[in-house]
């Protein structure tokens, strides 16, 4: 099954999240309330629109209720207008959910399956070091690894440590008050890096055994595109991403990865399986009804939530 996007929403109506006012077939529900953006920029471009035109389904599609919405890092770069040269339209917010709880669980989980699966092929047994424990992803990375067996160490803020702890990983660092490179022993099979600066690159390359894989989440295929147009952002996102792979296997022998979510019917089967099981969980910090969705992009943005803001619909 797959939750409609509203793919007919083009620039000038692009569309942020979405709540079908009515369950139903498209010939009964015919309009939604919907958030749209008519510009980038700020929370203030964020409009609350009573209805707005439900888009036609395909045979293969099917319309989704959403009770709630989480909002992503990645949310409130799109709506800044980053990798606006890849998206000719955006969808903010676009995991939708029936439960609160549920709703900040795939996306970041999702990001998290596909590096550690998908790229690395983490195995029971194997370190895993994710750089950025205390966020979404890295928190979803964390629990993900010790339900395949592994054995994880993370670094986070210092009021992260104890969650941290409790969902399994064996070391919890605090980068704010310690030296990570003297603080962690050893050498990791998989460093997952969500902070992904040139300093968190340097030391999380530094820990890997050979044949390791370094993934980060920072790679820079949209922000290249916007910077230079698609025809050649991409291919230049394409050919440093190559000079990095192989510098890095030359210099340290590992595998260099910019990876990226994916929609993955395996991982989404997965990831609800360790839901239900009560292995996967992702903190909600705040929930701001859908009518305040401005407050809730500009707390993410200040950061003045630590954690996870979602957004309810209903
Ligand atoms: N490539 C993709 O497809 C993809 C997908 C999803 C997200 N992302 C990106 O990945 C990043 C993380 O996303 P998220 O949803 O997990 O964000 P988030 O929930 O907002 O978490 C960010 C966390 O990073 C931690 N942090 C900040 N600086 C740190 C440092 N120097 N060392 C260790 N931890 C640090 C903070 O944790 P504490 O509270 O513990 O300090 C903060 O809570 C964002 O930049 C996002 O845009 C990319």
């Amino acid at each position: 099954m797959r939750i409609l996007r509203f793919r007919s929403f083009r620039m000038n109506r692009n569309f942020i999240s979405s709540n079908s006012a009515v369950l139903g077939l498209r010939g009964i529900v015919t309009s939604c309330r919907a958030v749209v953006l008519q510009r980038f920029g700020g929370p203030e471009v964020l409009e609350l629109r009573p209805n707005v035109e439900v888009p036609d389904l395909k045979s293969n599609e099917v319309l989704v209720r959403a009770r709630a919405v989480s909002i992503n890092p990645l949310d409130t770069r799109m709506r800044l207008g980053y990798g606006r040269s890849i998206f000719d339209h955006i969808y903010l917010s676009y995991w939708a959910a029936i439960l609160v709880e549920a709703s900040a669980i795939p996306f970041a989980a999702l990001t998290a399956w596909r590096a550690l699966k998908s790229t690395a092929r983490i195995t029971e047994g194997q370190r895993l070091l994710v750089v950025g424990g205390g966020g979404a992803v890295g928190f979803t990375a964390i629990q993900l690894a010790v339900a395949a067996g592994c054995h994880v160490t993370t670094t986070c803020g210092s009021q992260s440590v104890g969650r941290m702890l409790a969902a399994g990983a064996e070391q919890a660092v605090d980068y704010t008050a310690e030296d990570i490179e003297l603080a962690i022993k050893g050498k990791f099979d998989a460093v997952l890096d969500t902070i992904g600066g040139p300093e968190t690159e340097r030391i999380s390359i530094n820990f890997l055994k050979r044949a390791g894989h370094y993934m980060t989440l920072q790679g820079e295929a949209a922000s290249l595109a916007d910077k230079y147009g698609l025809a050649a952002g991409l291919p230049l996102a394409t050919a440093l991403l190559l000079k990095k792979q192989i510098q890095y296997r030359y210099s340290h022998g590992i595998e260099y990865w910019w990876t990226y979510m994916r929609a993955d019917s395996e991982g989404l089967h997965e990831i609800r399986k360790l839901s239900e099981a009560g292995k996967l969980k992702v903190p909600v910090e705040k929930t701001f009804p859908i009518t305040q969705v401005r407050e809730a992009h500009e707390a993410k943005d200040r950061r003045h939530v630590p954690g996870k803001v979602v957004l309810e619909i209903d």
